[in-house]
């Protein structure tokens, strides 16, 4: 055989292997970091090795590793699995070494971005006429975004920010919730705002940006103003009340962007699309692939309804960047050369379709639910939020660190991964239902691990006392 297709089908051998073992294996790593640094470690060889050899050292190195993100059962942060159809046009985008910058480098990867970017802002209910780009997640959409607004706000207050920069520019507001996300901060940093100009709004007890207090802080000032929205808490779920934040935003002309990183995709569900009532009204709006979509790192998208601000803000020429007719998919992000993220996209909704995106939705939140009733139903246990969508908050005993002690516990145990948060000045478990692979079964396995964790906390705390 070829000696290429030779170490391509052995690795997808050993891809289907470690897919195939998921519920065997502990979904926690088994490795620690610093056995992890010996295998992957050691001189840096002179010589090289042949391909088969070089896979199957690095499979027997990372295997260990690696975290069970591909089960049914791993709950932590906001990370979906990989559908099988995302996973395999991202190593055919992979094998073609695409560059996905423009139209000449790659017509394919540009024609995939143009579609798989419309059918995304179809099923998040973003206008149709809006710019798109792929970016790696909502933290690259927030910062892209937000650079579009600060070209188009400076641009109406008569300043030209990509040639003057922002010495001596116009003071822009920044408004944004008490519980937005912290990539929001990274962002205004990373634009050259700071941190300190961020207007902050109050939020409700499930992290909502209180609307009558978002009135009260836009009418304080009257200089250009760009509210940060969010479409999905990170640990409750919630959503800021979007129809409301748009009309305020609406009256003093303010650029509305809608940090939808996992929430957006409620929009999809007809069940749960109520939530994100009033988004379509953004200026701009970011979101992730990799976390419900279910498409391999890294993934995210950003929309603009500003395509010149979007653009004076990204694009670069060059006389030697011959780039073709057509979109071109490096105008909309801050990268060059770039992955062709498009392919695993495209592939995800192709798998899916429209119905398959609603169905996801639908089942991780059934599955949140789920969580909270057989939870909360025990002595001692309280769910913190209200479970509107895949995000449930749950305190133990309610004790700070019998709250973490179980949620270490967990973890130790390997049948499911789960994190900690404090919320609001309280220490909760962290659950998050993102993957299409979780089942009523793994619901009630995890149940049962959580469960008899917390009875071994109670058991111990009983006997020290
Ligand atoms: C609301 C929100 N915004 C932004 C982000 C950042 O996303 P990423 O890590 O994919 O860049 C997250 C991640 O959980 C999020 O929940």
């Amino acid at each position: 055989m070829d000696p290429v297709e030779d170490v391509l089908g052995l690795t997808a051998g050993y891809a289907a292997q470690f897919l195939s073992s998921l519920d065997e294996r502990p979904v926690r790593p088994s490795a620690s970091f610093e056995t992890l640094l010996d295998a992957f470690g050691g001189t840096l060889p002179d010589e090289g090795s042949e391909d088969a050899q070089v896979v199957a050292d690095l499979v027997a190195a990372a295997e260990p590793g690696v975290v069970g993100t591909q089960t049914g059962r791993y709950f932590g942060f906001v990370i979906g699995s990989a559908l099988p159809a995302a996973v395999a046009a991202d190593w055919l985008a992979t094998a073609w070494d695409q560059n996905g910058f423009s139209v000449v480098t790659s017509p394919a990867a540009a024609a995939v971005e143009d579609v798989a970017a419309r059918w995304t802002a179809e099923l998040l209910g973003v206008p149709g006429d809006v710019s798109g780009g792929f970016v790696t997640g909502a933290q690259g959409a927030n910062t892209t975004a937000l650079a579009a607004a600060r070209q188009h706000v400076l641009a109406r207050a008569g300043w030209d920010v990509g040639r003057e920069g922002l010495n001596g520019a116009p003071h822009v507001r920044v408004l944004a919730g008490a519980e937005r996300h912290v990539t929001i901060d990274r962002s205004l940093r990373l634009l050259g705002f700071g941190t300190a100009c961020l207007e902050l709004v109050p939020a409700d007890r499930q992290g909502r940006m209180l609307a009558r207090a978002l009135r009260e802080v836009l009418a304080a000032g009257d200089r250009p103003a760009i509210v940060c929205a969010q479409a999905g808490n990170v640990n409750t779920g919630a959503f800021d009340p979007l129809d409301e934040v748009a009309d305020a935003c609406e009256e003093v002309g303010a650029w509305l962007h809608v940090d939808g990183a996992f929430g957006l995709w409620a929009a999809a569900s007809p069940r749960y699309r109520h939530l994100v009532a009033g988004s379509e009204r953004a200026d701009s709006w970011g979101t992730d692939a990799h976390k419900w979509l279910n498409v391999p790192y890294d993934s995210g998208l950003v929309f603009c309804r500003h395509a010149d601000a979007h653009a004076e803000s990204m694009a670069v020429s060059a006389s030697y960047l011959q780039r073709g007719g057509g979109r071109s998919p490096s105008d909309w992000v801050p990268e060059s050369s770039r992955r062709a993220r498009g392919f695993a996209v495209w592939a995800a909704l192709r798998a899916l379709g429209r119905s398959g995106v609603a169905d996801l939705v639908d089942r991780c939140c059934a599955h949140a639910r789920a969580f909270a009733e057989l939870l909360g139903a025990q002595a001692d246990v309280e769910i913190l939020n209200e479970v509107v969508l895949n995000q449930v908050l749950v305190r133990f005993g309610d004790d700070d660190a019998t709250t973490r002690e179980v949620v270490r516990r967990v973890q130790e145990g390997g049948t499911c991964w789960l994190g900690a948060t404090d919320w609001q000045g309280r220490a909760a478990m962290r659950i998050s239902v993102s993957s299409f692979r979780t089942t009523a079964h793994d619901v009630e396995r995890s149940v049962a691990a959580i469960l008899e964790a917390a009875g071994a906390v109670r058991h111990a705390s009983a006997h020290a006392s």
